[in-house]
């Protein structure tokens, strides 16, 4: 089993697209461990997109997900990370295989309607980045 971080971004929020993401991360043995509706400050955002930092998308970034509220979701499964990267599709929806979230779901690729961490070490920072210090369900 593994543990993994997905945040349902402002766009697919505002778009009223929770219960679709969520029932594909369900009907794929992606189990939700914890979940909490959040109004990030432009702070906070930059605080989870650090490593991004000096980019040239960060401001438009960060103000994006700061733009409305979005739900932040410790997910768990066998192979979680790899297996929801996949599910969400390339960060590009332009890219992204027909049937994944990105596809149906996303604008272009900043309003791209899921972030998923990418390894074992992100996933973990990202985890007590929204759930500091939580016993998960
Ligand atoms: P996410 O998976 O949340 O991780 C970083 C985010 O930065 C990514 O999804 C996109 O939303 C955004 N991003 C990455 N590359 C670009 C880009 N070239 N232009 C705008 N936004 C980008």
């Amino acid at each position: 089993m593994e543990r993994t971080l997905t945040i349902i971004k402002p766009d697919a929020v505002a778009a009223g697209h929770i219960g679709d993401i969520i029932k594909i991360f369900e009907s794929n043995q992606l189990t939700i461990k914890a979940a909490r509706l959040v109004s990030l400050t432009k702070k906070e955002a930059e605080g989870f997109y650090a490593v991004h930092r000096g980019k040239g998308f960060f401001d438009s970034l960060t103000s994006f997900m700061s733009s409305g509220p979005a739900l932040p979701m410790v997910l768990e499964g066998d192979d979680a990370i790899a297996r929801l990267r996949k599910l969400m599709g390339a960060t590009n929806p332009a890219n992204a295989e027909e049937g994944t979230i990105r596809k149906l779901y996303a604008q272009d690729i900043e309003h791209n309607a899921v972030h998923g961490s990418d390894a074992t070490e992100t996933a973990a920072f990202e985890i007590a980045y929204f759930f500091p210090g939580i016993d998960l369900a």
